[in-house]
């Protein structure tokens, strides 16, 4: 088993800059610059940069994306929602991979994942238009077994289950309630040959809930790394999270 790869979300690195930069995007005081906080992240070794653009642009901004796809070495992952101008966007910007997700102009972060079986019909042509550009298609999930069929049916290559129900479960029944829906799940996709993924509200702490689910190949982590480098500064909130992913089984 090879190891589990980091792909680190820095999108509240642009909700920062934004709060104060919003009205003013080219005003050469905005800060912080995500761009620069992507390559730390890749010197930390982290192995792929991931960032979501959405509808309303709260915190990644078009420019942002151009610039990422044209300086990010390991691998930029794209999270979007299935909306005309965000596909095209997005067929015109390349990223290596693009994972699809729910977007709710509402919400503050992606709250469930992407139901499937719902949009199969809206679905079905994006997933062939990305992959007819080169891009490797990922969805993100609930751990349920509907959703996994479905992801293959669709032909995606990848699955990010949905870690936040177990991310957020602090009784040891509830805990392990999470742990074996996410377990059957990774199983269920990995013999469907999906490549497995996992992410939302993983931190330094859970991280070792997450080493007990099987066939994970990335976890995307974006706010407890963000929140950590206000501590210690985004080289080592890579390097401990990194740390913390070390020997996993597999
Ligand atoms: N994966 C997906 C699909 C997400 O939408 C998010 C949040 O943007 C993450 C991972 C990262 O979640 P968190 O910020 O809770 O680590």
């Amino acid at each position: 088993m090879s190891a589990l790869h980091l792909g680190v979300n820095i999108d509240h690195v642009a909700t920062l800059r934004q709060a104060r930069y919003a009205t003013m995007p080219e005003s050469k005081n905005a800060e912080p610059d995500p761009l620069a906080i992507a390559s730390i992240c890749e010197r930390a070794g982290a192995h792929g940069i991931t960032a979501h653009l959405r509808a309303d642009r709260r915190h990644m901004i078009d420019r942002d994306i151009e610039r990422l796809r044209e300086s990010v070495i390991t691998k930029l992952n794209l999270e979007i929602g299935n909306t005309p101008e965000i596909v095209d966007i997005t067929l015109r910007i390349v990223p290596d991979e693009v994972c699809l997700v729910p977007e709710k102009r509402e919400e503050i972060t992606t709250e469930g994942g992407l139901d499937l079986i719902a949009h199969r019909k809206e679905l079905t042509p994006t997933v062939k238009r990305l992959q007819a550009a080169g891009v490797r298609v990922s969805m993100f999930i609930d751990p349920v077994r509907e959703q996994i069929d479905a992801a293959a049916e669709l032909g995606a290559e990848i699955v990010e289950l949905h870690t936040g129900k177990l991310a957020n479960a602090f009784t040891e029944k509830f805990k392990r309630f999470e742990l074996d829906r996410l377990r059957d799940a990774a199983v269920r996709a990995a013999n469907l040959n999906l490549q497995v993924n996992a992410g939302h509200g993983i931190n330094y702490t859970n991280i070792a809930q997450i080493h007990k689910i099987p066939h994970l190949t990335e976890l995307n982590i974006g706010h407890s790394i963000v929140a950590r480098s206000v501590f210690v500064g985004f080289e080592i909130a890579v390097r401990e999270m990194l740390r913390l992913m070390e020997n996993y089984r597999g």
